[in-house]
């Protein structure tokens, strides 16, 4: 077959499975692979051009998933029969999808790109462990797995997670507390549908993460934007600016995207606040395993005497987020209620899939994994916050932080002039998945800035060769 070679240059800042998946698709496109043709298998590809399998293996089930590879056992790897079909028959006029809005597009690209905020290192992932587990539990269809899930989440995982957060976030929960969603706005959901009506107010961070305040806003709920200094939310503001609000959304550990820690006189007077007013308080402590420098800061769910902390962590940055899976800790007092709305959910996953989790986490994998992600994402973003002085220099301002996976920069001297949309929207053009900070506010922006994902960059000459990148696109305009 003719396949042109893969050349995996040093300091390419392409991870390898993307040029690989990259360049099967474009051969596909332009018929040099046709329908029906059999692709190398892993094994052979991988030593004809030297790379390792979990590449050419993540390459192939990329390709799989979508459609342009069709494998069939021990016969081999197939290009999809299927694309024959499609370059045949007259194509129907296919209803022309919504444009999504910007920022959808940005986060959710399918195939990940340099910067993309949010993701965890892919290539660092136990993939071998995971398929391992995955496997053994999809072997077993035992009875669990066949009938309908608890709404709530599988109980061994709940019970792994309040294990799990009592010991690295000091939080004392049971396992009936815990409840398993999809994804962080299903937690959102869970809490609007059982403690909030429609037209209730709430604090929100400004700047603050975009999809929880458009999903807050669509469930009807009026959101108060509430400044975010040095020392995290600033509680005074919000009780001038909206005392009787019914909730507040914060992320105390990290601020979303600022990086600041909610302070101790903070989180005591947002707890006071909540519990004079009989208010709701969302934790969302959605990256706090990654912390680099100093102790972790035990969770604001810690200290709350008063059970008006709603808790809640996603296992998109510690394993990955095409799981779509978090989690949501209530009040003990409430469990009925949330178990109530629950039930009309249908639950949050298929069971094979949580069992897994709960077998990673029980059997240690899931300690191991984040404590070798704390120092990987330690060093590969000192590369980049190194590359970014080099590429740089006093143009950009990197926010110092003690965790977290992204990384804030001002822009300073030239740059300054400049809108950071206008460098995010030019660094697209060269398809890098840059943020601009203004867009994550609600209101009028007050801060300017890039937001960069760091933890895919692999090295030193990578983080180099995506900074200059950057520079030439914020030139180029
Ligand atoms: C601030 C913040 N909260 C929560 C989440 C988790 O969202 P999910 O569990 O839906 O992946 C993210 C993910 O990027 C985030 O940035």
């Amino acid at each position: 077959m003719d396949f042109p070679s893969l050349t995996p240059g040093a300091g390419d800042d392409v991870p390898l499975y993307l040029q690989l998946y990259w360049r099967y698709r474009d051969a596909i496109a332009s018929g040099k692979l046709r329908a029906g043709d059999r692709v190398p298998s892993v094994r052979s590809l991988a030593s004809e051009i030297n790379v390792a399998r979990g590449t050419v293996e993540l390459a192939y089930q990329m390709l799989t998933s979508e459609g342009y590879f069709s494998p069939r056992g021990a016969a081999g790897t197939f290009v999809s029969p299927r694309l024959a079909l499609l370059g045949e028959t007259a194509p129907m006029a296919a209803p022309t999808p919504p444009a999504p809005a910007p920022f959808e597009a940005e986060m959710a690209a399918g195939v990940p790109r340099p910067f993309q905020l949010g993701l965890p290192a892919l290539d660092a992932f136990p993939r071998k462990t995971w398929v391992r587990l995955a496997g053994r539990r999809l072997r077993m269809m035992d009875l669990a797995s066949m009938v309908y899930p608890e709404s709530a989440g599988y109980g061994p995982l709940r019970h792994a997670i309040a294990t799990y957060l009592g010991i690295s976030r000091g939080i004392a929960c049971t396992a009936h507390q815990v409840f398993v969603t999809p994804g962080y706005r299903a937690a959102l959901d869970l809490v609007c549908r059982t403690l909030l009506k429609p037209g209730d107010e709430g604090w929100f961070e400004e700047p603050g993460y975009p999809f929880a305040r458009q999903f807050l806003t669509s469930a009807g709920m009026r959101l108060a934007p509430i400044p975010v200094d040095g020392e995290g939310l600033d509680v005074s503001h919000g009780m001038q600016r909206a005392p009787n609000a019914r909730f507040a959304v914060a992320t105390p550990t990290h601020q979303s995207p600022t990086g600041e820690t909610l302070s101790l006189p903070r989180r005591l007077q947002l707890l006071d606040w909540a519990a004079q007013q009989k208010s709701w308080i969302v934790e969302d402590d959605y990256d706090s395993e990654f912390r680099y420098h100093g102790r972790p800061l035990p969770a604001l769910k810690s200290l709350d005497r008063d059970g008006r902390v709603l808790y809640t962590g996603t296992f998109s940055k510690v394993l990955f987020p095409g799981l779509r899976l978090a989690y949501l800790v209530v009040p003990a007092a409430h469990i009925e209620r949330f178990a109530q709305a629950a039930s009309q959910l249908g639950g949050p996953a298929s069971v094979p899939v949580q069992a897994t989790v709960a077998d990673f986490m029980e059997q240690g994998h899931f300690a191991r994994h984040l404590r070798k992600m704390r120092t990987l994402y330690a060093e590969r973003r000192g590369y980049f916050v190194d590359a970014l002085d080099e590429v740089f220099g006093d143009d950009l301002y990197v926010q110092p932080q003690a965790g977290g996976i992204q990384t804030l920069a001002y822009l300073r001297r030239a740059f300054a002039r400049r809108s950071d949309v206008s460098i995010a929207e030019a660094a697209h053009r060269h398809g890098l998945a840059v943020h601009a900070l203004s867009r994550w506010y609600g209101s009028t922006p007050t801060g300017s800035g890039l937001l960069m994902g760091f933890t895919n960059i692999p090295d030193r000459e990578a983080a180099l060769a995506l900074s200059r990148r950057l520079r030439a696109a914020a030139k180029a305009g």
